[in-house]
């Protein structure tokens, strides 16, 4: 049999504390499965005295991951520590420059410094893996990287954040604001104690950016994503969308168009009897859309210790199995040095169906002027109606629901932007944007 292939895995939260209980727990049938034994030989987190689950005969601790990528006798550095600077970029580095081979779930890393990591593990004829860093369980970059070569992408879209899609399927199901749904999100442990990274976008984007380069073969950019979060979708927004046939979703969608690739994080409104619409709570779901293959959706847990935690084993076993000399899969889907740069389709030039609710005053003429500012910007209508469950009367605000077929984004903004300056809008207008899946 082969030598053990030995690990150390920086980072005992979660993630990483999962892990070593798997690998431990599942020794034997690892040993088969891999042709040879995987031993954890060192692991690093913070608090040496915390009882983890872990057994820690044979392996070394350390308390700096970085001393542990440099000095610990390992071939492979597992980061869970997470953080796109700091110890997980230090001890990554460290580690391929030393000639590890690298696993980590670490999305931000990614998203920031993939494409020199990327370069620094193939100048060292060294793998990165990061199945855990997209969809937590769901095997999307496998399939991206290696599955589907070939493919010529159109679009790629999905739900990638549990904590926003649990806040929206229980304002949508108890009738409960946002507010409520993100405290009880908190109190079940599925947001964080500052949840704006995940309630804004920024965690999809992340994925996003990672997802957008496989598929497409071009840099990562994440600080090019357009990025709206859900903070401002309102259960009357939900309850409108549902009366119009449509459920309102946090997607990351990556397109192809003729003037670039748009990458952009939103609140969307999908058609209720889509598949997607049906990934409730804390799924993620990713949809693959491709000329030969057509339309691939993947669905299942996005987070949690042991189904990322699955993610992180395949990739150690998928280093385990591997034959020295064998050729590698590239990083990013094909070799760094072949990225194309990015090129970013303006948002300004996005064409799409958008629903718009505005409260205005009621008074006569606001519904022809609503209709004229549409018609000057060559909106085309699919439904325009007063959503009031009560009898319109004089002077109360009333709520007016617009639902357009596919336009252009700037002609939606200057045609709001018009209806602002009539003087009859409460409050902002609402203006969320519809995407029409395959299946
Ligand atoms: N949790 C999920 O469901 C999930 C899903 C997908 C991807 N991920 C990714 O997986 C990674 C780990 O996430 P997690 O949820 O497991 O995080 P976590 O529970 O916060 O654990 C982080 C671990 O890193 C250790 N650590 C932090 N800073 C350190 C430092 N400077 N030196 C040494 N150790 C340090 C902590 O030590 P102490 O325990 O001693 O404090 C802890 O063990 C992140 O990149 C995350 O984005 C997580």
């Amino acid at each position: 049999m082969a030598n053990a292939l030995k690990i150390g895995v920086a980072g005992l939260g979660t993630v990483g504390a999962s892990l070593v209980r798997i690998l431990q727990t599942r020794a034997s049938t690892l040993t088969v499965a891999c042709g040879r034994p995987i031993s954890v030989a060192a692991v690093s987190a913070r608090d040496a005295s915390k009882d983890r689950g872990i057994l820690m005969d044979g392996i070394t601790w350390y308390a700096d991951p970085v001393a542990m990528a440099k000095e610990a006798d390992i071939d492979v550095f597992v980061e869970l520590v997470g953080g796109s600077e700091g110890a997980a970029e230090d001890s990554v580095r460290a580690a391929l420059g030393r000639g590890l081979h690298v696993v980590t779930a670490n999305k931000a890393l990614l998203s920031r410094h993939g494409v020199e990591l990327a370069k620094l593990a193939e100048e060292k004829g060294r793998l990165l893996n990061y199945e855990a860093a997209v969809a937590g369980g769901i095997p999307v970059i496998k399939t991206l990287r290696e599955s589907l070569t070939g493919n010529n992408f159109s679009r790629i879209y999905g739900i990638m954040n549990g904590t926003c899609n649990y806040i929206l399927t229980r304002m949508e199901r108890e009738g409960l604001s946002f507010a409520d749904c993100l405290k009880e999100a908190q109190r079940l442990g599925y947001a964080e104690a500052d949840p704006s990274f995940d309630i804004e976008g920024n965690d999809t984007a992340h994925k996003l950016s990672i997802l957008t380069t496989l598929a497409f073969g071009c840099e990562i950019s994440a600080d090019k994503i357009y990025l709206e979060g859900i903070t401002n979708i309102s259960i009357e927004d939900i309850h409108a969308a549902a009366d119009l046939g449509y459920r309102i979703k946090l997607l990351g969608v990556a397109q192809k168009t003729e003037s670039g690739i748009e990458q952009r994080v939103h609140p969307t409104m999908v058609p209720l009897d889509s598949v997607i619409a049906q990934v409730d709570g804390v799924t993620n779901a990713v949809a693959l859309e491709s000329d030969i293959l057509g339309e691939l959706l993947m669905v299942g847990p996005g987070a949690g210790g042991n189904a990322t935690a699955s993610a992180v084993l395949g990739d150690i076993t998928d280093i385990a199995k591997s034959r020295p000399g064998a050729q590698e899969v590239p990083v990013l889907g094909r070799p760094a040095h072949l990225l194309e740069p990015y090129r970013q389709a303006e948002m300004q030039s996005h064409e799409g169906g958008y629903f718009i609710r505005l409260t205005v005053q009621d008074r006569t003429g606001v519904f022809a002027s609503i209709a004229t500012q549409m018609a000057e910007n060559a909106i085309s209508l699919e439904s325009i109606v007063q959503h009031s469950k009560e009898p319109a009367t004089p002077g109360r605000p009333q709520t007016i629901i617009l639902v357009t077929h596919a336009t252009m984004e700037s002609a939606v903004r200057k045609a709001v932007d018009a209806i602002k300056r009539e003087g009859y809008l409460i409050g902002e207008p609402q203006v969320i944007r519809i995407e029409r899946p395959k299946t």
